[in-house]
C-alpha cells in the first residue's frame, strides 16, 4: 500500500474511531487500524502451523497490526489437536485475552471455547475457518472460500472441459474443505458435468479427504489413485485439490510414479507451488494475499478491544482483496443454517503468465524462489525473465 493510501485509510479509520484515544500511546499501524489498544490483550489460538502461510504471514501480519494499534498479542498453537486447542483458549482466556482469535481445527470441536468465551464477555473471530455460531459473538474474518473453489474449477474446467477427474479435498472437520470449496466446484459446473458424463470422477466419487490437510497423507493418497487407475486403463486428466499442501501432495505422487503432469489446482500462494506453477506441476494457483487477511483480524480485534460492536468493525485492507460487500461486516449464512456476521476478502486466481502479481506484491515467497529451474520452455518462462 502507498504511504498516501496508507495515510488517507488511517484518517478514515481514526474518524470511525472517533473520540477513542490510544492509552498505550501507540501508534495506529501503517494499515489503517486506529489505535487505542492500551489494554487490548488479544488471544489468538492457531490449530496448526503445518503450511507456510500461517508462520510466514497470518501471524507477523496480525501481531504488527495489533502491536502497531499498542495492544499485546499472544497465542497457542494446538498442532492440529482439538482437546489441545480447548485447553489453549482457556489459557488465553487466563492470560487476560479480551479478544479471541481462533483459527479452528475443527468447526464443531471448537464450540466448547465459543461458550467459555461468551460466558466471559469476550468476543470473538473466526479467522480464515467458519464456526457454526448461535450467539452473535462471533465475527467471521476470511476469503471467499465458494469463489476460491469456483476459480479452482474454472480454471481447470477451462483447460479439461471432458475427461477423468480426481477431487482430492483437505480436512473434513474444516467447512472449506467438506462444504464451501465443492459447492465453488459445483458454481463452476462441475456437478452439471458429471451428470452429464463428460467428467468421470476416479477414486472416491465425493473426493478424498486428507486429515490436516498433511501432504504426505494427500501423497499417498494420490498414488493409491494413480495405481488403481493404471489397473484398469484409465488416465487421469486432471486434478482439483483443494489447498496448495494437498496439490503439492499430488504434484509428488504424479512424478513418483512417472505420470506427467495433468492440470493440477490449489490455492494459498505457497513458495513450493508456486514454484510448480511455474515450471508447469500445477496449472493454477488461486492467491490469497494472506497478509491482509491477519492486517484485517488485527484491526478488528483492536475495535472490539476497544468496545466496538462487532457490526460496527470497519477494515481497512489493500483494495485488490478488499471485500465486495463493503469494509463493515455483513450477514453470512452459514451450511448450519446461522447467520454470522462476516467479512469476507476476494481471492486472485493465478497461472503461470500472471506470477507477476506475486512478485509485485512483495509475497513472501521470492522471485528466486518461484522461477527455481525454470527454463524458456517453462510456463513460468516469460512472467520469470
Ligand atoms: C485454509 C487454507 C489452508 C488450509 C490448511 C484452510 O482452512 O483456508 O488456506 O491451506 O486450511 O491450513
Amino acid at each position: 500500500m502507498s504511504r498516501a493510501r496508507a495515510a488517507v485509510g488511517m484518517a478514515a479509520a481514526m474518524i470511525i474511531l472517533g473520540a477513542c484515544s490510544s492509552p498505550g500511546g501507540g501508534s495506529a499501524s501503517a494499515s489503517g487500524s486506529g489505535g487505542g489498544g492500551g489494554n487490548c490483550v488479544v488471544g489468538v489460538s492457531w490449530n496448526n502451523f503445518q503450511q507456510p502461510r500461517w508462520g510466514a504471514t497470518d501471524k507477523p501480519k496480525m501481531k504488527q497490526t495489533i502491536e502497531a494499534g499498542g495492544g499485546t498479542f499472544i497465542d497457542a498453537d494446538a498442532n492440529l489437536d482439538n482437546q489441545r486447542q480447548l485447553s489453549d483458549v482457556d489459557s488465553l482466556i487466563q492470560r487476560g485475552a479480551k479478544v479471541l482469535v481462533l483459527l479452528a481445527q475443527d468447526n464443531k470441536a471448537i464450540l466448547p471455547a465459543l461458550q467459555k468465551a461468551k460466558d466471559a464477555g469476550i468476543p470473538v473471530i473466526a479467522y480464515d475457518r467458519l464456526i457454526e455460531d448461535t450467539s452473535g459473538s462471533v465475527l467471521y474474518i476470511t476469503f471467499d472460500n465458494v469463489g476460491v473453489g469456483k476459480a479452482e474449477a474454472e480454471a481447470i474446467l477451462q483447460k479439461v472441459p471432458k475427461g477423468h477427474y480426481v477431487l482430492m479435498k483437505g480436512d473434513p472437520g474444516d467447512a472449506n474443505a467438506s462444504t464451501f470449496l465443492p459447492s465453488g466446484w459445483d458454481q463452476a459446473g462441475l456437478k452439471d458435468k458429471i451428470a452429464s458424463g463428460d467428467i468421470q470422477i476416479v477414486g472416491p466419487k465425493e473426493g478424498q479427504f486428507t486429515p490436516g490437510w498433511d501432504t504426505q497423507k494427500a501423497q499417498n493418497e494420490m498414488e493409491a489413485i494413480i495405481d488403481a487407475a493404471n489397473a484398469s486403463n484409465t488416465k487421469i486428466d486432471a486434478v482439483l485439490a483443494e489447498n496448495d499442501s494437498t496439490a503439492l501432495g499430488v504434484a509428488q505422487a504424479l512424478e513418483s510414479k512417472n505420470y506427467g503432469f495433468p492440470p493440477v489446482s490449489g490455492q494459498d500462494g505457497d513458495p513450493a507451488n508456486l514454484n510448480n506453477l511455474a515450471l508447469g506441476k500445477q496449472y493454477v494457483d488461486v492467491w490469497k494475499n494472506s497478509n491482509q487477511l491477519g492486517i484485517a483480524a488485527g484491526q478488528a480485534a483492536l475495535q472490539l478491544c476497544q468496545g466496538k460492536k462487532i457490526n460496527e468493525v470497519s477494515i481497512n485492507v489493500d483494495p485488490s482483496v478488499a471485500p465486495a460487500a463493503g469494509n463493515s461486516p455483513t450477514d453470512f449464512k452459514t451450511p448450519g443454517g446461522n447467520t454470522v456476521k462476516s467479512l469476507i476478502l476476494k481471492p486472485t486466481p493465478l497461472t503461470a503468465d500472471q506470477l507477476g502479481k506475486v512478485f509485485a506484491a512483495g509475497w513472501y515467497a521470492s522471485k528466486d524462489q518461484i522461477c527455481k529451474g525454470v527454463d524458456s520452455s517453462s510456463p513460468g518462462a516469460a512472467a520469470c525473465k
